[in-house]
């Protein structure tokens, strides 16, 4: 595995980990937007990441149609994101709606993470080219999601 198929991954599961912290809030009857917020900048950075400096080689690679299952769901993934802080933003968030949401988002990402740990990221590691790895990794360190970026397949 290379770094950036590793970092990836590693990735996937420090988001994992405070959706469930925040999952494990809301079980307790309690709302924390700062933790949520926290795990889906840094979902939404990964996202952004993977569409604008992973896929495009991988497509140019001949990965067509599993890039095109990605997009979708990140597509999913995103609309979800989008409900759960509408609920956030209610004077008076619904813990048994929020709770839904984020079930469903951690059932996405799961499904979703495993096609890509088991599939894209290791065709990734066999066939992009060592400028394209490396374009991953400095923008992953970066860390910044340009103003008023959103996945491609979205919904607006
Ligand atoms: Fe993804
Ligand atoms: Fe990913």
């Amino acid at each position: 595995m290379s770094g950036v198929a590793k970092d990836l991954e590693v990735e996937h599961h420090s988001i994992d980990e405070r959706l469930a912290e925040f999952i494990a809030g809301l079980d307790e009857g309690e709302v924390r937007p700062e933790v949520f917020r926290a795990s889906a900048r840094e979902l939404q950075h990964h996202i952004y990441v993977e569409e604008v400096h992973l896929f495009p080689p991988l497509r140019a690679a001949g990965m067509i149609p599993p890039v095109l299952v990605m997009l979708r769901e990140h597509g999913e993934i995103w609309g979800v994101l989008d409900a759960v802080e509408r609920l956030l933003a209610e004077d008076h968030p619904d813990i048994a709606s929020l709770r839904q949401e984020c079930g469903r988002l951690a059932a996405l990402l799961e499904a979703h993470n495993l096609k890509e740990e088991q599939i894209l990221y290791p065709a990734a590691d066999e066939s992009l080219a060592t400028e394209d790895l490396e374009q991953v990794s400095i923008s992953l360190v970066d860390g910044e999601l340009p103003q008023g970026w959103r996945a491609e397949m979205a919904a607006a």
